[in-house]
């Protein structure tokens, strides 16, 4: 297909090989959501998870946002708890509170009452506005598909929600270290079968959240987390290139870059020279505005910005992004003007 060969020379996957690129390739976490009109004008009409299950709707938010924007790559408009669905875990959105799972993992013997993995047929809406989405995006940009790393799943299935202290799954963790690793396991076969249909439907990156493997201790990461992200990434080499993104992983970055994944997504609580250093030159970085910095004003955003540009000293491999999503009060003139403002800084 000649798509995919203009897309394989497009600033976005030759920064995650690590090749020059003529300018800093930019995307936004939550480049599609509240922050934006037209999505809560949809959203207005359609339930979030309505929307995620529409594939025309979901692949219109996921292409608005990049023509919007001027952004180098879309981000495919779905959530990292689609999956829970599937083990039966009963996941609704309620508003306010967030995600509620209703049926959380608590024990053992819950883990090993979870359905077998099956093919993952009930999420076909996701691969069909893949579809849909690279069909309309043709050549201009590729598509990333995306996952929730399985801590960061398990954390939410067995926590039944979000958390501030992690006590049940941390709980879980260190009473049965068999059941933890079981549900790794399981966690991380049905994330690998998802992202390989994601890619199969076009996705020509992948990007794995670990939004809040940044609780753990390094050494409990280590033992409790990181041989299924080497397992997991290993799978995936070779289908399309892999960014593992967390929050609050300053003191394991190390750690993270032994998953082997390409490129290693980071907060705004490191320095990105810093953080690059741990994590080592042969892999790329992402990151890594603070999302509140896009509430500011222009001059500010062109400070902190220049800053990071400075960080990354132009050395291949860095995509530019948030340290996190971008908050539902952002003004969209202000993330426009970033990803024009990175464009602008970093040609060469
Ligand atoms: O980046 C993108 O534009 C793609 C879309 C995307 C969404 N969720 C859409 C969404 C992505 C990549 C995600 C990932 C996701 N979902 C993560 C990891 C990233 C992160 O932010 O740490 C997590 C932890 C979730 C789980 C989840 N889904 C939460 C905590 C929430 C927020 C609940 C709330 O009310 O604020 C969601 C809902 C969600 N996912 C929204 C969007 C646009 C908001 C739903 C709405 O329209 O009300």
């Amino acid at each position: 297909m000649a798509s995919t060969s203009i897309l394989e020379d497009s600033p976005f996957i030759k920064c995650l090989k690590r090749e020059t690129t003529t300018y800093t390739p930019v995307w936004i976490m939550r480049q599609a959501g509240r922050y934006m009109r037209e999505y809560r004008e949809i959203r207005s009409r359609v339930g979030f998870l309505e929307l995620c299950k529409t594939p025309d709707l979901a692949a219109e938010v996921t292409v608005m946002a990049v023509e919007q924007l001027g952004v180098d790559a879309a981000i495919i408009f779905a959530d990292i708890l689609l999956p829970l669905e599937p083990l039966q875990l009963q996941l609704r959105f309620s508003k306010g509170d967030g995600p509620v799972i209703e049926k959380p993992i608590r024990t053992g013997k819950d883990v090993d009452a979870l359905p077998p993995v099956e093919p993952l047929e009930s999420l076909d809406f996701v691969f069909e506005a893949i579809r849909l989405s690279c069909r309309a995006l043709g050549s201009r940009v590729p598509l990333i598909g995306f996952a929730g790393a399985p801590f960061t799943l398990a954390s939410y299935a067995i926590e039944g929600g979000a958390s501030k202290n992690y006590e049940q799954t941390k709980g879980l963790m260190y009473a049965d270290a068999d059941a933890w690793h079981k549900l790794m396991v399981k966690l991380s076969d049905i994330t690998f079968a998802y992202l390989k249909a994601q890619i199969q439907a076009g996705a020509s990156a992948v990007q794995l959240f670990d939004s809040w493997v940044g609780a753990l201790s390094p050494l409990d990461y280590e033992r409790f987390v990181l041989p299924h992200m080497i397992d997991l990434i290993g799978r995936l080499k070779g289908q399309a290139p892999v960014i593992y993104f967390g929050t609050m992983t300053g003191g394991m970055l190390d750690l993270m870059s032994a998953s082997n994944a390409d490129v290693i997504g980071v907060d705004w609580r490191v320095q990105l020279d810093k953080a690059w250093a741990q994590i080592g030159y042969e892999r790329g970085i992402q990151g890594n505005l603070d999302p509140l910095v896009l509430l500011s004003n222009k001059a500010e955003i062109e400070r902190q910005t220049r800053i990071i540009l400075d960080k990354a000293a132009g050395r291949p491999g860095h995509i530019f992004n948030l340290g996190h999503g971008v908050l539902p009060e952002t003004p969209p003139e202000h993330v426009r003007y970033l990803v024009q403002l990175v464009h602008q800084l970093t040609q060469r």
